[in-house]
């Protein structure tokens, strides 16, 4: 079923548990694919896009084995990995083909990375040009921009690397790719992006330094086998935070959520809105830190503006900022967020345009938008762009809407949150 219609919510009520953390489970399966021997990955996202890397890892020989609650993988070390027999396919996710680009440039062997329509039109420039830099055989379509990439690994070269911009997906590839170096490579972020590989590769035997902004990997090290346990995904629950912001009778409790400041940035914009959340029972798991997350409908929402500063630790929760945006009191803008025009989609774009179908008045710019509330949300007919996150916001605004609301493209949710409609359905009962 590619349509759901939503009506209204009278209230949305309820405890539950977000899906694991997307970030999370890419670098586990990555990371226990490079290691020597067996590791177990607890909680781990079956959703299309981690699909997509344990594909890719069983592609080129590596055991993995996700039949029951657990996934195990048998991993045979940075250099274990088998020449593919075919070409990749990264699906949809940016994550698989960014970080997998680092391992391949450092693996002897050919290989070929494509994916889905929104993947083949997202840039690659920025990992090619660095993983160049060391020394890299890499070529790809347009001029070395777009996927699909073709990879010959080589011996490569540790450099040091100002990143011009803030990318934990270009971060990552590049320390993946300072393991098949000798030597120090450092990458410099001009704003610190999420750090999941910085906390979960010297778990497995990686010498990594964090200096401010400057991360160090030293090359040559063998990964060993660890056991992980993947938090729930904090941009997974941000659509019911909001959800409890701006559905008039609400109250809900969300467990087990990973809080890793890198990520949670939608919680201060929330908070200088006027939100009220409460943050409970914080603890730390496999070297992240989980919280349950508590939030209810009590005072109403102010405008906000965003700049540049905020986008890092908030990159994915533009589509549900906008449905909160729309139900505050002012005009909201938000500017320096030109990377959401090559996410998935052009969240710029897509979100302005489904938006004013359902009445909000919102004004596009080359790097943001601005949105006017409070907004009497209009049941209308919307598009997801084939975006999940466009899909997951705008049917949390669809639940604040008068009369039905019918949404095209929903099993785009599939790629990182397979259970979303059956949590809205409880929610709203
Ligand atoms: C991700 C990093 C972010 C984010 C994406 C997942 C990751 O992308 O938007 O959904 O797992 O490293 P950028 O690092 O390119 O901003």
């Amino acid at each position: 079923m590619d349509r759901i219609e939503i009506k209204k919510a009278s209230h949305f009520h309820g405890e539950f548990y977000p899906t694991p953390d997307k970030s999370i489970s890419h670098r586990a399966v990555i990371f226990s694919s490079l290691a020597q021997g067996k590791s177990v990955i607890r909680n781990f996202l079956r959703a299309d896009d981690p699909l997509s890397t344990i594909k890719a890892f069983r592609e080129m020989g590596v055991e993995i084995d996700d039949k029951g609650m657990d996934v195990i993988v048998c991993g045979n070390g940075i250099h274990g990995l088998k020449e593919p027999h075919n070409v990749i396919d990264c699906g949809n996710s940016g994550t698989t083909m960014r970080l997998l680009a680092g391992v391949l440039a450092g693996n002897h062997f050919f290989s070929v990375l494509t994916g889905d329509r929104s993947l083949r039109s997202r840039p690659m420039g920025r990992v090619i040009t660095p993983l160049v830099q060391m020394g890299a055989d890499i070529a790809a379509r347009a001029d070395n921009k777009y996927p699909p990439l073709a990879v010959k690994g080589r011996q490569l070269q540790p450099i040091r690397y100002p990143m011009p911009i803030a990318s934990a997906q270009v971060k990552s590839s590049l320390l993946l790719a300072g393991l098949y170096t000798e030597g120090s490579t450092e990458i410099i972020e001009p704003a610190k992006s999420r750090d999941h590989t910085e906390r979960m590769l010297p778990a497995f035997g990686a010498k990594i330094t964090v200096e401010g902004l400057s991360v160090s990997i030293q090359g040559g090290a063998e990964l060993q086998a660890r056991d992980v346990y993947v938090p729930g995904d904090f941009s997974s629950a941000a659509f019911f935070i909001v959800g409890a912001l701006t559905i008039e009778d609400s109250d809900i409790t969300i467990k087990d959520v990973g809080i890793n400041p890198t990520r949670t940035g939608l919680l201060n914009v929330l908070k200088r809105m006027g939100a009220e959340i409460r943050i409970e029972n914080v603890r730390e798991l496999s070297g992240e830190p989980v919280a349950d997350i508590h939030c209810s409908n009590g005072v109403g929402l102010n405008a906000v503006t965003i700049t540049k500063e905020d986008i890092p630790s908030m990159i994915d929760e533009f589509p549900i900022l906008c449905i909160a945006a729309t139900q505050a009191r002012g005009t909201t803008t938000i500017r320096g967020a030109e990377e959401l025009r090559v996410k998935e989609s052009d969240r710029i774009s897509s979100m302005v345009k489904e938006l004013r179908k359902m009445g909000v008045e919102t004004e596009e710019f080359p790097d943001g938008l601005s949105i006017t509330g409070r907004a009497d949300l209009q049941g209308a007919v919307l598009e997801s762009h084939e975006d999940h996150r466009i899909a997951m916001a705008l049917s949390i605004a669809a639940l604040s809407a008068e009369g039905v609301t019918e949404i095209h493209g929903v099993s785009s949710v599939n790629i990182s949150f397979p259970g979303f409609f059956d949590i809205v359905r409880r929610l709203t009962l």
